[in-house]
């Protein structure tokens, strides 16, 4: 492939993550800095979310994974969960027609049945549309919790034992990963935080064993392709070892 820039070049030069997980962190304190409700910052926050995704799958990354709304966002107050979900709404059936033109599929991770019928239906929808996509990977991590996802996986198996199919020595640690939502998908290689905020909020508490994790003291809304670049460059000079040596 011809490089069509220097930055393409040196890009290439890199280790590229196959997947990349991206805790969206600091639309509220985005907002407050400019004396704005937190559903202003969370708009200009999935503005960006469009604007990295396609960078993602534009620079060659296989599997992002997005952090949109964990299971403890209901806790937030009333207005703010609902202009959240008018805006899922409004992104999603963008997303049909846009993210449609770019090869990329839409996969959701998560308990998506406590989510108003609308956007269920919607997000069904945008699940099979893209279903024939062969490009990029985008998990939307909605009411996503990684203890409820392990949770959930290991009730599954344990159904599987009780009816007779399984036996409880039978299961591996790579058996495992197939009952979570990301089954079949490889683990994510490197987790972004923005917002300055360093823990992993129950994040794919699995799949992120042996993740780099890359913080940034920028909020979500103004995280730039520029960062995303500079946290690949990060991890190009981690050295990963899985516990070797
Ligand atoms: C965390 O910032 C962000 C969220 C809880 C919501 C993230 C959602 C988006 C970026 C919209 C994405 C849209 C789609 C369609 C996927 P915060 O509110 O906790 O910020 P704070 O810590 O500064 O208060």
């Amino acid at each position: 492939m011809a490089f069509q820039s220097k930055e393409d070049g040196e890009r290439a030069a890199l280790r590229l993550p196959v997947h990349i997980g991206i805790i969206m962190d600091g639309n509220g304190r985005w907002a407050k800095r400019r004396f704005l409700p937190r559903s202003a910052g969370h708009r200009a926050g999935a503005s960006n979310f469009r604007t990295i995704t396609r960078y993602c799958s534009q620079i060659g990354i296989k599997y992002l994974t997005v952090y949109a709304f964990s299971t403890e966002n209901w806790n937030r107050p009333a207005d703010e969960v609902g202009a959240l979900l008018r805006l899922f709404k409004e992104y999603l059936e963008e997303a049909l027609r846009d993210f449609m033109d770019e090869n990329i599929r839409v996969r959701f991770i998560g308990d998506v049945s406590a989510f108003p019928e609308e956007l269920r239906q919607l997000i069904h929808e945008v699940e099979e549309a893209s279903s024939v996509k062969t490009g990029m990977v985008l998990n939307l991590a909605m009411n996503y919790g990684g203890r409820a996802e392990i949770t959930r996986a290991a009730r599954a198996f344990a159904q599987e034992v009780a009816a007779g199919r399984r036996r409880p020595e039978d299961l591996t640690e790579e058996g495992f990963a197939q009952y979570l939502y990301t089954g079949g998908q490889p683990d994510p290689d490197l987790i972004i935080r923005p917002s300055g905020e360093e823990r992993q909020s129950n994040f794919l508490l699995w799949q992120g064993a042996y993740a780099e994790f890359v913080y940034f003291d920028i909020l979500w809304p103004d995280f730039k392709t520029s960062d995303l670049d500079e946290a690949i460059r990060i991890y190009s000079t981690r050295q990963r070892r899985f516990g070797g040596v």
